[in-house]
C-alpha cells in the first residue's frame, strides 16, 4: 500500500512520514552536499547492520557520509561514549555546519542529540528512528540525555532535531521485546492525554498487532498519532515547567526499576518494560491520590500484564528501588512528586505521595498474580 507524504509541523517538530518522505530526505541530503556540509551518521552495531544498508539504498549520497559507531544498548548512553564521539567529530574535522543523522533507537537519538547539541555549542541533527520507542516517542520533543552513575538522563539538553523522518519499514528487523517496549510508551501517551486513542489501543490484541506488516496502515497511524500527541504536549511546554511533566507518568518508578535492572545480579530490562511496571505502580498511587476508579485500575493492570508480562521483583529489590527513586530528578523540596491519572486520557502533575504509599505500590506489583 502506498502512503502519501505526511508532514506534521508544529513549533517544536517537523515530522515527515509516508513513502515520499524518502524523497524529502534525499532533497535535504543533496542540499547539504551541495553546500559541502559534512554529514555524519551515528549508528549502533545493530542499526549499522540492519538499517544503514536500507538508508544508503534509499538515499543518494554522492560523497560517502562519515559513519560513527557505538555499541548497542542503554550502557552506551554515558559520558565516556559522549566524549569519544566529540573526539571523533574533532578528529574528522566536523564544523559548526556539519550535520549529524541519528539512525537508531532512543539510545542513539538521546546520545547523538546530546553530542550534537553540545559539540561546538551545537550542530544540527536529524533523527531517523529505527525502533518503535524512538518513532513514537524518543525521536521527537527535543530531550537529549546521557546517564550518570546509573541514574537515568542526569545530564542532557533541550534541543530540537532539525526534523524527524518516520519509516516504519525499519521495524521489520526489530525483535518482539523491543516492539513491546515501544508499545508501552504508546500506551502511556494515550493514558495521559487521549481517551479515544486509549480506547482504540484496547481493541488491538498485541499478538495480532505484532504480526501485522509494518507496511500496514495501522502502524503508520499508531506511530504518527503517538508522536503527534507528544508534540502537541511539548509545544505547550517545551522546557517541562508543567504540562510536559504529564509524559513522566510511569517513569519515576520506571526509571528506578530500570536503573536497578542494570545493577549486578539483575537481568537488564528494556526501558519500555520498566515503564510498564512503573505505570502499574503509579496507577496504584493514582487510585489512592488522584481518583482513578477501581474499574479503570483493573483494566489497565489486566491489559499491561497480558501485553508486557510480569517482571519478578524480590523483597530486597524494594528498598533498592526506593533509593534510586529518591535520587530521581522529580524529588522537590523533600517530597516525591508524581504524575498520576485521574482517568484514562487525563493526567495530573505534581501529585505529592508519601514514602509508605510508594513502598506499598511497589509491594502491590511484587505480589501481583502474573495471570491477573
Ligand atoms: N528523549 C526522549 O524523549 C525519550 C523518550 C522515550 C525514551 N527515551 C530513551 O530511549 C531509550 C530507549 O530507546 P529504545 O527502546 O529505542 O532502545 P535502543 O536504542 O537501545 O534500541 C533497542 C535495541 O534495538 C536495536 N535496534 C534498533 N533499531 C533496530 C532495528 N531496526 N532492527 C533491529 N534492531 C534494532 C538496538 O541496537 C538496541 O539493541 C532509553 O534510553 C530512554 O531513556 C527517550
Amino acid at each position: 500500500m502506498e502512503f502519501p507524504l505526511r508532514v506534521s509541523e508544529t513549533k517544536v517538530s517537523t515530522i515527515y512520514s509516508g513513502d515520499s518522505a524518502w524523497k524529502t530526505l534525499n532533497y535535504r541530503i543533496s542540499e547539504l552536499q551541495g553546500n559541502a556540509q559534512k554529514i555524519f551518521i551515528l549508528v549502533d552495531d545493530n542499526t549499522d547492520q540492519f538499517c544503514l544498508p536500507v538508508f544508503l539504498s534509499e538515499v543518494n549520497t554522492q560523497h560517502n557520509p562519515e559513519i560513527l559507531r557505538i555499541s548497542p544498548g542503554e550502557l552506551s548512553k554515558n559520558a565516556e561514549v559522549a566524549v569519544a564521539l566529540w573526539n571523533e567529530l574533532t578528529t574528522r574535522e566536523a564544523g559548526r555546519d556539519s550535520v549529524l543523522i541519528n539512525l537508531g533507537g532512543g539510545v542513539v537519538s538521546d546520545l547523538g542529540g546530546f553530542v550534537a547539541s553540545t559539540y561546538k555549542r551545537g550542530i544540527p541533527f536529524i533523527n531517523i528512528p529505527t525502533t518503535l520507542m524512538a518513532m513514537a516517542d524518543a525521536s521527537v520533543g527535543g530531550k537529549t540525555a546521557i546517564n550518570l552513575q546509573s541514574i537515568k538522563n542526569t545530564v542532557g539538553t533541550f534541543c530540537l532535531p532539525e526534523a524527524t523522518y518516520l519509516f516504519p519499514v525499519f521495524l521489520t528487523t526489530l525483535d518482539n521485546a523491543n516492539l513491546l517496549s515501544g508499545l508501552a510508551e504508546i500506551f502511556k501517551i494515550a493514558l495521559v492525554a487521549d481517551h479515544s486513542f486509549w480506547k482504540y489501543l484496547k481493541t488491538l490484541t498485541p499478538g495480532r498487532l505484532l504480526k501485522t506488516s509494518f507496511q500496514a496502515k495501522e502502524w503508520e497511524e499508531i506511530i504518527s498519532k503517538s508522536a503527534g500527541i507528544k508534540c502537541n504536549i511539548v509545544e505547550e511546554d517545551f522546557a517541562e515547567k508543567n504540562e510536559r511533566a504529564k509524559l513522566n507518568f510511569g517513569h519515576t518508578l520506571g526509571h528506578a526499576i530500570e536503573s536497578l535492572s542494570f545493577q549486578a545480579n539483575h537481568e537488564p530490562i528494556s526501558h519500555g518494560m520498566a515503564v510498564s511496571i512503573g505505570i502499574l505502580c503509579e496507577a496504584f498511587l493514582s487510585r489512592r491520590y488522584s481518583g482513578l476508579k477501581e474499574e479503570d485500575f483493573k483494566q489497565i493492570t489486566g491489559l499491561f500484564l497480558s501485553t508486557f508480562g510480569y517482571y519478578p521483583l524480590t523483597e530486597t529489590d524494594i528498598p533498592e528501588i526506593l533509593s534510586f527513586v529518591f535520587q530521581d530528578k522529580k524529588k522537590s523540596k523533600g517530597e516525591l512528586n508524581f504524575t498520576l491519572l485521574e482517568h484514562p486520557g487525563k493526567a495530573l502533575i505534581n501529585q505529592s505521595c508519601d514514602t509508605t504509599s510508594i513502598r506499598e505500590a511497589l509491594e502491590s506489583y511484587r505480589l501481583l498474580d502474573p495471570n491477573f
